[in-house]
């Protein structure tokens, strides 16, 4: 049997036999996994470490955080500041951007993350997650909010945790799709499987059904037709699933396919979206492409919307190519 590729290794391969990676770009995505495997370990201590239950603060959303938000974005942030491969971090825990200590060196790359995604599964005992996305600052800028409103095509790495039955890391650099899965005794992760192809067909969807009455037409219509089942214009079943943690309903598509839809609606009019753009629409975007899905806001590619602000919401449809093309052009 071969022996088992671990990340550290893949990264090495990818730096050094095939190129496609300079060695600071390693580094962090080293780091940002080293951070993981220490917010899996506080996920899966759960109540025996005192770290579920609110943590009594807000974040810039306005949402009511949980302690594990609150350790999950220190551990990413305490990782992050000193291996001088950042310009700076920014997360959906804090306001702004965070600048990398005068105290350390400083590098090229910018690094947004969701610390802990699904959190109100977290004291449920259902699978968590983290996301996160690699920028590059442009050249000679301040590292401020501005150097971050890049488009997702800019991307040059995203990847996200799922804190599940067992810890997997999914990875791309803009060549595939990699999933790692944490060997809890050994303490490293493995790679478990290489270039991840998300089928173009499905019988599968996941949606939040009880904001129904909110939805644009062509997202009632579309769902109207996979309910109709057999006997409708669809002429099959579909299945539901919603776990309400973005990341296990995305790693459910990248394992078997199907179509995610956090879409527009109508509850508040300030909110096009309940997912933020830059740290969860973005890298999961990149990824779904990257595995030969297509993510599209019902309106256009997510990876082409220019931001505008750090914490900007977008709709999200994304998986399958063929079910979210048509979900898109009932939008057109
Ligand atoms: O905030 C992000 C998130 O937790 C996603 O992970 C998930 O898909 C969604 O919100 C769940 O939303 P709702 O609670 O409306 O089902």
């Amino acid at each position: 049997m071969p022996s088992p590729v671990s990340l550290s290794r893949f990264l090495i391969d990818q730096q050094w036999q095939k190129q496609a990676i300079p060695s600071d770009l390693r580094l962090l995505v080293e780091v940002v996994a080293r951070a993981i495997k220490a917010i899996s370990i506080n996920v899966g201590k759960g109540a025996l470490a005192g770290v579920l239950g609110e943590a009594g603060t807000g974040n810039v959303q306005g949402e009511a955080q949980k302690k594990l938000d609150v350790i999950a974005n220190e551990i990413l942030l305490e990782a992050n500041e000193w291996g001088g491969h950042l310009a700076a971090m920014a997360s959906e825990e804090m306001e702004g951007p965070h600048p990398i200590p005068h105290r350390y060196p400083k590098g090229e790359y910018l690094l947004l993350f969701d610390p802990l995604d699904g959190s109100s599964n977290i004291d449920v005992n259902v699978s968590v997650g983290t996301i996160f996305s690699v920028l590059r600052c442009p050249e000679g800028a301040a590292a401020d909010e501005s150097s971050f409103l890049q488009p997702g095509t800019s991307q040059v790495c995203a990847g996200f945790a799922v804190y599940g039955p067992s810890t997997v890391l999914v990875l791309t650099m803009g060549e595939g799709v990699h999933v790692f899965t944490l060997d809890r005794e050994v303490g490293s992760f493995v790679l478990t499987q290489e270039n991840l192809r998300i089928p173009a067909d499905t019988k599968e969807f996941a949606i939040n059904m009880s904001n129904r009455r909110f939805w644009e037409p062509p997202v009632a219509r579309y769902v109207e037709e996979l309910l109709a089942g057999r006997e409708g214009p669809r002429g099959k079943d579909f299945n539901m699933r919603w776990v309400a943690s973005m990341v296990a309903d995305v790693f459910r598509i990248l394992a078997r396919g199907g179509i995610f839809l956090y879409p527009r609606d109508a509850r508040d009019p300030s909110k096009p979206g309940r997912l933020r753009l830059m740290y969860e629409a973005n890298p999961m975007a990149f990824i779904v492409e990257q595995a030969g899905g297509s993510a599209t806001t019902g309106r256009g590619r997510i990876l082409e919307v220019v931001p505008a602000s750090l914490h900007q919401r977008v709709p999200v449809i994304l998986g399958s190519a063929n079910e979210v093309e048509r979900v898109t052009s009932y939008h057109a």
